[in-house]
């Protein structure tokens, strides 16, 4: 053995707290996580999602009471998903227009309750919406038309917009849909409302417990493989986001999350712009398993995969677990 060896230790700088703390790379922060939440008719209505443990549908006031919990923390974006009443949906989705339905209620609700202390995302697809649980305006096949359902997303837009949404987020894979509601929400006043689009979303088997939190999952037959992502591309992410930037987005998402840190980090190596990710409900559910079989600490789990994301060069992530997170971060 020389005087000299090893020259480079690496575990020199593991060896306390004070100096590993020194030496991290990345932070997590509360201001990193937006807050995915359901909501639902009635008032004082609370309803917990069993594929989701730990997960509620909320009613409008329940909504605001979580926005207002939210700016307690820290947590800057609250991202809204309606559970549609069933009669209430229609081959066309026309709820998604109506100016008094949940989400509108319930962006200014969360409004009235924090102003501007919080902002509100709103999702744009009509799943939530429709008799089939697609995206989109099918035809007889059950294809899913683009020009036709982009038409219907622009005005969902405009309509979520004039309810005071901050950011649009289109979730529904149509092509041109970026460039046509960017558009409308010029022409339409809306020239400070952003669009985060989801711009490289996969046909993922991690969505089953969203889809019975909005109840399209007993309705939607077949698969979305015709417009969302095929798990298996990478370029093609690229091609997206490419388009989605040049269209006016002004953030892009990449979803799910964790089995997708490629592509965040090849996203984020090949474009300036802010790429957050979604962690969604399958990977929640998957956590919250682990965690209740004790095959981790849920704690643990949940900090550490978020990290994850900031690491592979996420601005944020949407995540279930934003309050649990943020709490645990706030000490
Ligand atoms: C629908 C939409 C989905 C999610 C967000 N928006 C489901 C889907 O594409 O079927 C999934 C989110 C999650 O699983 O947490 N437009």
């Amino acid at each position: 053995m020389t005087a000299c060896y090893p020259n480079t230790r690496l575990r020199r700088t593991r060896a306390h707290a004070w100096s590993r703390n020194l030496h991290r790379e990345t932070m997590l922060t509360p201001a990193d996580l937006i807050w995915p939440l359901f909501v639902t008719s009635g008032k004082g209505v609370e309803e917990p999602i069993a594929s989701l443990p730990g997960v509620s549908r909320w009613s409008v006031d329940g909504i605001a009471a979580r926005a207002k919990e939210a700016v307690d923390l820290g947590i800057p974006v609250i991202a809204l998903f309606p559970n549609t009443p069933h009669d209430l949906r229609c081959e066309q989705g026309a709820e998604a227009h109506n100016p008094d339905n949940l989400m509108c209620q319930a962006i200014r609700a969360i409004k009235d309750a924090c102003g501007n202390e919080i902002g509100v995302l709103t999702d744009v697809a009509l799943d939530p919406y429709t008799s089939h649980g697609q995206d989109g305006l099918i035809d007889a096949g059950g294809y899913v038309l683009n020009d036709d359902t982009v038409a219907m997303l622009v005005d969902q837009a405009v309509n979520q917009a004039e309810a005071g949404a901050d950011i649009i987020a289109p979730s529904d894979m149509m092509d041109g849909r970026i460039k046509a509601i960017r558009m409308a929400l010029e022409m339409n006043g809306h020239c400070n409302v952003q669009i985060m689009s989801y711009a490289a979303k996969y046909a993922s088997a991690f969505y089953g417990p969203f889809r019975d939190a909005v109840g399209s999952g007993g309705l939607l037959k077949g698969d979305k493989k015709t417009y969302q992502m095929d798990p298996a591309n990478t370029d093609e992410a690229i091609r997206e986001v490419a388009l989605d930037i040049a269209e006016g987005a002004d953030s892009v998402m990449v979803k799910p999350g964790l089995p997708y840190l490629d592509i965040v980090a090849r996203v984020k190596a090949a474009f300036d712009v802010p790429v957050f990710a979604y962690q969604v409900s399958g990977e929640y559910a998957m956590i919250e398993a682990a965690a209740a079989a004790g095959a981790g600490d849920r704690d643990a789990l949940v900090l550490e995969t978020l990290l994850a994301f900031k690491r592979a060069g996420a601005s944020g992530v949407l995540t279930y677990h934003a309050a649990h997170a943020a709490r645990l971060l706030n000490g």
